[in-house]
């Protein structure tokens, strides 16, 4: 097989959006960040409260750009930063678990998988937007450890936050993404699951990289 898609899902700070960037890059596969899409909507939705779900998918155009890591544009401005602060992340559970805006990103990101070539990361990709991915892999880790990364890539992006506080909106975060009614957070049957606590980020990723040769 010349060309296959990757499907990365787990819950938050797994290590998914890391390990999948490498993939990619060592595949020369595209990237693509499925959190960043439902995190851009929050953002649209914490500025306009007024507006309908419905409507408010129709106004937006969200595009994914493949430079200086991923940069994420909505409408043209760039809201790479800005999705990751906390007012972001305490909403996005809500905003994902709205049937109007998973129906309006799940038919983009299959409009993007459909020619293949691509290492997608989120939580209902093997599930629900590439059931037929070639290689689906379930990433956990220990809620101790993603707490720990989180708090580093959050010292490191200048945004405020304690160990405790993450360990509670993870816990929070997890358990809303996997009770909501639509495609809620689950391993696909067929996923290989990997649990990254402890693990490198290159031992993940060659991993990966070893199970995606096997289909290649
Ligand atoms: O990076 P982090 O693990 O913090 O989260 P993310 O991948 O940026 O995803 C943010 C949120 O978007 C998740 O907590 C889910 O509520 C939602 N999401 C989803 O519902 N479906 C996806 N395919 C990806 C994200
Ligand atoms: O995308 P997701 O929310 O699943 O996680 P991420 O943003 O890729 O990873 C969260 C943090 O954990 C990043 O700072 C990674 O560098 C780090 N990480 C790690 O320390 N060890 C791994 N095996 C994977 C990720």
């Amino acid at each position: 097989m010349d060309k296959i898609n990757i499907a990365i899902d787990g819950p938050a700070a797994a290590g998914k959006s890391t390990i999948a960037k490498r993939v990619a890059a060592a595949l020369n596969m595209i990237y693509v960040d499925t959190g960043a899409m439902y995190r851009a909507i929050t953002f649209a939705h914490l500025n306009n409260k007024e507006i309908p779900f419905n409507e408010l998918v129709n106004q937006l155009e969200i595009k994914l750009i493949n430079e200086k890591g991923q940069r994420v544009l909505l409408n043209d401005e760039d809201i790479t930063d800005r999705i990751r602060e906390n007012d972001i992340t305490e909403n996005v559970s809500f905003v994902a678990s709205q049937p109007e805006v998973r129906a309006f990103l799940v038919e983009l990101q299959q409009m993007m998988t459909r020619d293949k070539g691509v290492v997608m990361d989120g939580r209902d990709i093997g599930t629900t937007v590439i059931p037929d991915a070639e290689l689906k892999v379930y990433m956990i880790a220990s809620v101790e450890e993603r707490a720990n990364r989180r708090l580093l890539d959050n010292e490191s992006r200048g945004i405020a936050s304690s160990y405790d506080q993450l360990i509670a909106d993870i816990s929070e975060r997890d358990h809303l993404d996997m009770t909501r009614d639509i495609s809620p957070l689950t391993k696909a049957e067929d996923a290989v699951s990997i649990d990254t606590t402890g693990l490198s980020i290159e031992h993940v990723t060659d991993k990966i990289l070893s199970l995606a040769e096997e289909r290649l």
